[in-house]
């Protein structure tokens, strides 16, 4: 092994869950790019433009839809047996994490599912500790991870870290959204580390774990050296990317708390998310040190991630194509060194 197989002739039928949602999309795309055969679970009645709009467009690229909810045992055993359904992958949000326990049911009940990856895509959820309201998502993933290995389902859980974006600290979806363009709001000192992740990486390995051995009941953590950045070392990319300088706000731990302490729904969420990764270190404060603990750059050392410069190159594009003159073109020395220029005022963009 060690690279990347493009195509999988013989690869048994796939069903994601919650291929419209934010994580579920790349995953979906990866799966169908790989050339397996792609089953999609879309959740019947009133759904907005974006997401019809998304499973037709997975759809289009070859995915077929089935229309459903994991809720139902009966007929997701149905499904399973029906198309001979070999990996069920899930990726349903934070708010729906316990309807799993069906789902998990349904496998167990059905027992010829080769591999199960519940909704995790995230961090190392028995290593975290994050704060409330943080703490009852992650003891609900905690309990799905404990009836999946009660229940002797083989498994893989995905531990992708953070997705390749400016990590706001009440949004669950920074990559749908721009990075500043007014100010930076940086955590505590900005020195903490964290693995920023593009979302078609996350989907590409966690296609490439499926057929692989070794990942057969192992959390897959992924820390590739290169997306390792502070939010210092963020924000300073980013004002190479727009040519200026922004004011940096400092955002404190007790802002964050006090944040979280708010319990407004997702928001708080993101908030104790983010005091653990960018003040307490929840990412980089633990070594691979389990049996089973696997590292994704380990596995397939010969394949590349894409780089946050890359990633921030793409809402370069998108700010480009809106509004060009909220970017002014780097000043650079005479060695070439890039010098931000500081006298323009900030252009808010929203995305
Ligand atoms: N690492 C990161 O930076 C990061 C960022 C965000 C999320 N995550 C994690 O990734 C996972 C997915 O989160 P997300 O934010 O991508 O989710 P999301 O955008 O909210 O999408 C959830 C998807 O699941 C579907 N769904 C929910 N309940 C379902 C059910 N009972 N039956 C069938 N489908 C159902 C939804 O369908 P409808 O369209 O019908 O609602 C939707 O397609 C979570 O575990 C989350 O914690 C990680």
């Amino acid at each position: 092994m060690g690279s990347l197989t493009p195509y999988v002739p013989e690869a048994g039928p796939t069903l994601i869950i919650g291929s419209t949602g934010f994580i579920g999309r790349f995953v979906t795309e990866a799966s169908l790019d790989s050339g397996r055969p792609t089953y999609i679970l879309v959740r019947c009645g009133p759904t907005s433009p974006a997401k019809s709009a998304a499973a037709k467009l997975l759809q289009d690229k070859g995915a077929t839809i089935i229309h459903g909810t994991i809720n139902d045992r009966e007929f997701m055993e149905r499904v399973m047996r029906e198309r001979k359904i070999e990996v069920v992958i899930s990726a349903v949000g934070g708010e729906s994490i316990l309807d799993q326990l069906h789902l998990i049911e349904a496998i167990k009940n059905v027992g010829t599912i080769k591999r199960f990856f519940p909704s995790e895509f995230g961090h190392d959820i028995d290593r975290a500790d994050p704060v409330e309201p943080g703490l009852s998502m992650y003891n609900g993933k905690r309990k799905i991870r404990r009836c999946i290995e009660q229940a002797e389902i083989p498994y893989t859980y995905i531990c992708c870290n953070s997705i390749a974006a400016w990590p706001y600290h009440d949004n669950t979806h920074p990559a749908d959204v721009l990075p500043p363009l007014d100010r930076f709001q940086i955590y505590g000192d900005g020195s903490v580390k964290a693995y920023f992740v593009a979302g078609s990486d996350i989907g590409k390995f966690t296609i490439a774990t499926i057929d692989d051995d070794r990942t057969i009941k192992k959390s897959v953590h992924f820390r590739p050296p290169s997306n390792l950045l502070n939010i210092n070392e963020m924000a300073s990319l980013w004002e190479e990317k727009i040519g200026r300088v922004l004011p940096r706000v400092t955002v404190t731990e007790d802002d964050l708390l006090d944040r979280a302490k708010e319990m407004r729904i997702p928001q708080s969420v993101v908030a104790a998310f983010t005091h653990d990764i960018f003040i307490k270190g929840c990412q980089i404060n633990f070594c691979l040190d389990k049996p089973t603990d696997v590292e994704v750059c380990s596995l397939y050392p010969k394949e590349c991630f894409r780089s946050v410069n890359e990633c921030f190159d793409d809402f370069i594009k998108k700010i480009a194509d809106k509004n060009p003159k909220a970017i002014s073109k780097p000043a650079a020395s005479k060695n070439g060194i890039f010098v931000p220029k500081s006298d323009r005022e900030p252009l808010a963009i929203t995305a």
